[in-house]
């Protein structure tokens, strides 16, 4: 299936206790955000947690944060997105096939929103920032990925989308132009890997009270949107048991008005 759709009941899944016992999940954009919100909801479903971020002060906070609430010990992977060269990425195949053997689950949420601008005045610098956080370093860990998730029984990845990544709007330039390419990257690699068990599929978390939804709208009642934890549920449903065989698909967190 190649088109948008927004399955009903998605957003209200509810995930069982357990659901994801020993499951490898490697999350990026975790030092914030609904990122944050979700590694440590999957540690407290049982899921072993690998978390990918900047900023190494915040991921030990949550890694403590995590092993004192009982989940299982998490793994961290300091990383930057936006500078490290594509032949580094390599390296986290050998790391975590040699520390964990495979990966049950892939989830990109880190991002970075640029500017709101008129495309004829958007900062070129920074659009080539924001596609090589939002696009280009998805594709390059998901390419390192790949041999640890055909080690998977039950492989799945996420991407993380946009409203604006379905519908182009006024001004959200760059940021727009790489969730577009997300969906696009989603539904290939969902084709390429129709064969096998593994499923991908995209999420769009709607409003949400983050650092990037305050800087696109900062005069925002913060009441408006959702907290990080309210838009979860389509994430632990595809990354959970209860979604096999249900791929290419991309939905929404919170259902349309
Ligand atoms: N919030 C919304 O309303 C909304 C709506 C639709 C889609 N989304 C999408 O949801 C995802 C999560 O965003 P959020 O709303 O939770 O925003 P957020 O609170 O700003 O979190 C973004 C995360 O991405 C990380 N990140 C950014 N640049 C990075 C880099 N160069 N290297 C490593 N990590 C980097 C941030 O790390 P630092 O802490 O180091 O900056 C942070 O952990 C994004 O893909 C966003 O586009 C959000």
């Amino acid at each position: 299936m190649n088109q948008v759709e927004n399955m009903q009941n998605i957003s209200s899944y509810e995930a069982a206790d357990g659901l994801l016992d020993d499951r490898v999940i490697l999350i990026s954009g975790v030092t914030d955000g609904i990122g944050r919100a979700l590694a440590v909801k999957c540690a407290a479903l049982g899921a072993t947690t690998i978390l990918l971020g900047r900023k190494v002060p915040r991921l030990e906070s949550l890694h403590d944060e995590i092993v004192e609430a009982g989940g299982p010990q998490p793994g961290i992977y300091p990383f930057n997105l936006e500078t490290t060269e594509w032949a580094e990425y390599e390296k986290i195949t050998d790391l975590l096939l040699a520390e964990y053997g495979r990966l049950d689950g892939l989830v990109h949420c880190a991002g970075m929103l640029g500017e709101l601008s008129p495309i004829e005045h958007h900062d070129p610098h920074l659009w080539y920032r924001v596609l090589q956080v939002n696009l280009n370093a998805p594709f390059l860990l998901t390419r390192a990925g790949m041999p640890l998730l055909r080690k998977s029984a039950d492989p799945s990845v996420v991407f993380v989308s946009s409203t604006v990544g379905r519908k182009g709007r006024a001004h959200w330039g760059a940021y727009s132009a790489s969730k577009f390419a997300i969906e696009g990257l989603a539904q290939v690699l969902a084709d390429e890997t129709e064969n096998i068990p593994m499923r991908v599929n995209t999420i769009n978390p709607g409003a949400t009270r983050t650092k990037i939804r305050r800087a696109a709208f900062p005069a925002e009642d913060a009441g408006q949107s959702a907290q990080p934890d309210e838009v979860l549920a389509p994430f632990l449903y595809f990354l959970g048991p209860d979604s096999r065989g249900v791929s290419n698909l991309s939905v929404d967190s919170q259902p349309k008005n």
